[in-house]
């Protein structure tokens, strides 16, 4: 029987705490630039979470940068910095955040025995010590502070109370609780929750927040148990990207409040119909593609395949779907356009599937479209999401490929002429490999020095039929840091150029960055 919350018990509101832009980037494979992270800033604003984590500014002049644009540009927003539990961290976050109108500083120590011994090699005096005085420090800047204690879940409770009291006394508003390593189940979580309400004296002073990893496939579950025993902000990512198997998922946690309400007497802000759109963005920039039974935003999500749930579909669209694609921003139509469409069309189709662009991006992606329909006689979403992905949302941080010719067959050896402009100046080589993508990609690297090892490299066609776009993905690996890369075209060697060119730049990206200890 459903239960029904009388109308007069408004829904109460949980802050969502997006960090796709810092633990999701943290994922492995997954990494954005500074001009990619701000273009994600953008679309959490639309979609309205209340708080964007946007990178450690420590840890790289990457992270900084990307901070402090997103500080500056994002007003609508609460803008945070993580920062471990030291002056210098702090110092720097709020470096890159003395421009935001909202700024928060979120700082963070381990609090478990495992850390303190193994990692920290502090005693829990010493840690509570740095604790007050980072909160102190960090209270110093900005009103809007949270204190995180890390592998909260395996320490111990009596202590855990300690910190967080200690924590809430020395300013902090808001007390994080994060399941780190992903090892908690509902009934733990819900009871730690609990646990903390009833032992920290000031705990009311503070709002509660929790931060679950997916190791176990728990950490949508174990944030609502939360939410049921007092939490009342979610930190979350987009498609649940991060750190290992990821964090909970903002998409799903939304949906789930939305769609149980008779449940749950809990609402979000969150704008759904950009749901999607930002799981496509997310996908497209990071090249870290969504698991097609993804709920809520994988292609198969919305898709009825049996024929009996199909006939029961087509009667009545709530015998099998408990909430509507249009809810969460999946388009209405999936043929689009042709030849002789214009730029209004082409523009309104952009934007329903949620792509809002500027005119100097929308020109450059309409030439691509009327290149695109000289060669492909319908073009699909699909068609158009990889030609903004190509041309407006990949942003090339070094090298930019300008031109790449092949020579290949049953009697010639494969050869590539590139052109790649580095810095500014262009460079132009040619060679020969195995094959025609092996000659493209030595000629890169001879072009561009790079060292990278190729871990995988495939090639998708993005719509059917022989005239469809390929779209190659690869993975590549250099000093350790591994890295995802993209392209797109009718042409799949210039595809496979265009991937491998997205991926050295994020290798470059990647470099800069300073291993820290989290
Ligand atoms: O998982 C974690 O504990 C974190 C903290 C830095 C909040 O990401
Ligand atoms: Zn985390």
């Amino acid at each position: 029987m459903k239960r029904e919350h009388k109308k007069d018990n408004p829904k109460e509101m949980i802050k969502i705490f997006d960090t796709t832009l810092r633990d999701g980037e943290q994922s492995p494979g997954a990494s954005m630039n500074v001009e990619e992270k701000l273009r994600v800033a953008k679309q959490l604003q639309r979609l309205n979470v209340d708080i964007i984590e946007a990178g450690f500014p420590v840890a790289s002049e990457g992270d900084f940068e990307a901070v402090k644009r997103i500080a500056e540009g994002i007003k609508g927003v609460e803008v945070a910095a993580l920062a471990r539990a030291n002056i210098k961290d702090i110092d720097r976050a709020w470096q890159a955040l003395a421009g935001a109108k909202r700024p928060r500083i979120h700082t963070f120590i381990a609090t478990s025995d495992i850390h303190l011994k193994y990692k920290l090699r502090l005693s829990r005096s010493e840690v509570l010590k740095k604790t007050v005085e980072a909160v102190k420090k960090a209270r110093s800047y900005t009103e809007s502070v949270e204190f995180s204690a890390e592998d909260a879940v395996r320490s111990d409770r009596a202590f855990l109370a300690e910190i967080v009291e200690a924590a809430i006394d020395a300013g902090a508003l808001t007390i994080n609780i994060p399941d780190t390593v992903g090892y908690t189940t509902p009934m733990e979580f819900g009871s730690l929750i609990r646990y903390l309400k009833e032992s920290v004296p000031n705990i009311e002073k503070a709002v509660i927040s929790v931060h679950c990893h997916n190791d176990l496939g728990l950490a949508v579950a174990n944030s609502l148990t939360a939410l049921q025993e007092g939490a009342r902000q979610v930190e979350c990512t987009v498609n649940g990207i991060g750190e290992r198997a990821g964090n909970a998922s903002l998409e799903e946690i939304v949906m789930i409040l939305r769609t149980r309400k008779d449940l749950y007497n809990f609402d979000t802000r969150i704008k759904s119909e950009h749901l999607y759109p930002s799981s496509r963005l997310i996908t497209h920039i990071t090249g870290m593609a969504v698991q097609p039974n993804k709920a809520v935003v994988g292609a198969n999500a919305f898709a009825h395949e049996a024929g009996i749930h199909q006939d029961g579909v087509l009667k009545e669209k709530t015998t099998y779907e408990i909430m509507t694609p249009e809810s969460v921003g999946i388009a209405k139509s999936k043929l689009v356009l042709g030849k002789h469409s214009g730029r209004h069309a082409f523009k309104d189709k952009l934007v329903e599937l949620g792509y809002e662009l500027s005119e100097e991006n929308l020109e450059k992606a309409f030439e691509r479209f009327k290149q695109l329909s000289d060669k492909k006689k319908e073009i699909y979403d699909e068609d158009l999401e990889a030609i903004v992905a190509d041309e407006v949302l990949r942003i090339p941080d070094r090298f930019k490929l300008i031109y790449v010719n092949v020579v290949s067959g049953t009697a010639t050896v494969p050869t590539a002429t590139v052109q790649i402009e580095i810095d500014g100046k262009t460079i132009q080589d040619s060679g020969s490999g195995a094959g025609p993508v092996d000659s493209v990609y030595s000629v890169i690297t001879r072009i561009t020095k790079t060292r990278s090892k190729l871990l995988r490299y495939s090639v998708n066609a993005i719509t059917g039929g022989t005239d469809a776009q390929g779209e190659v993905t690869v993975r590549l690996m250099e000093k350790g840091h591994t890295v995802i890369g993209q392209g797109a075209h009718t042409d799949i060697i210039v595809a496979s150029a265009k991937a491998f060119v997205n991926a050295l730049n994020k290798l470059e990206y990647k470099k800069k960055k300073v291993e820290v200890n989290l």
